[in-house]
């Protein structure tokens, strides 16, 4: 479908609701970033490391809030997006090693205000594809002027080298409709699993060198 006839659908009396839902995804995210720098910043005071190499966030775009709203069936309307999606907003934190996925995952469930809705560990059960990396649906109290609202932020969290490879494949096919024969989808697993053996080769040294300190 079109985006314009995606549109077509959309009453635009609606336009002031869709912008509070951009809005809302945006203080969810801020809320959950700011999370994430306390704990690295903290943890830098602490124990002079840092769990977290970069964050990045991104809200979807209202074509794709529709577009998905639309796959999945429902109306695309703002209150159905803030509603039944949990990816609206997403932030993406790459780490050094395996072992700070797991810090961090652990720092973000014991916060008391945020609820995790869902957790998938494509790191210990990688896809077929190879992908890996750990997702987290976290739903965070918002504080606005009238009212408190729950929202919900999508939060990957992968190694430096995962990121790599889910960049590069994002980049080449995924979601797309392209016929890639056997031999490359199997060249892009060796990939993956080449980065996963550095990822863990990495994690190994670290803790031998942790010896010598
Ligand atoms: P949607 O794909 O967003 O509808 O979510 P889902 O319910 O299938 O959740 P899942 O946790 O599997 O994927 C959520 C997000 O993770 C995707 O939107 C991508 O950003 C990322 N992701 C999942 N699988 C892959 C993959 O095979 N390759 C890449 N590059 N990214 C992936
Ligand atoms: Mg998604």
């Amino acid at each position: 479908m079109e985006t314009e006839e995606l549109f077509e659908q959309v009453n635009l009396q609606t336009l002031e609701d869709w912008k509070y839902l951009l809005l809302i995804s945006k203080f969810g995210i801020d809320e959950i970033e700011t999370k994430l720098e306390i704990i690295n910043d903290e943890y830098i005071f602490l124990h002079d490391y840092n769990p977290i190499e970069h964050i990045s966030t991104r809200i979807k775009t209202p074509e794709n809030i529709v577009k998905k709203l639309t796959r999945m069936g429902l109306e695309p309307t703002a209150e159905n997006a803030h509603r039944y999606l949990s990816d609206i907003g997403g932030v993406r934190v790459t780490c050094s090693l395996i072992e700070d996925i797991y810090t961090l995952s652990k720092l973000l469930q014991n916060q008391s205000d945020l609820k995790v809705l869902k957790m998938k560990d494509y790191v210990k059960n990688p896809k077929p594809n190879g992908y890996r990396s750990y997702h987290m649906i976290l739903e965070v109290p918002v504080f606005l002027t009238d009212k408190v609202l729950p929202v919900k932020v999508e939060v990957q969290i992968r190694t430096i080298a995962m990121d790599l490879w889910a960049s590069l494949e994002h980049k080449i096919y995924y979601k797309t409709d392209l016929q890639i024969p056997l031999s490359l989808k199997a060249r892009l697993k060796h990939a993956a699993d080449e980065m996963a053996s550095i990822d863990q080769e990495l994690c190994e040294i670290k803790s031998e060198i942790k010896k010598y300190v």
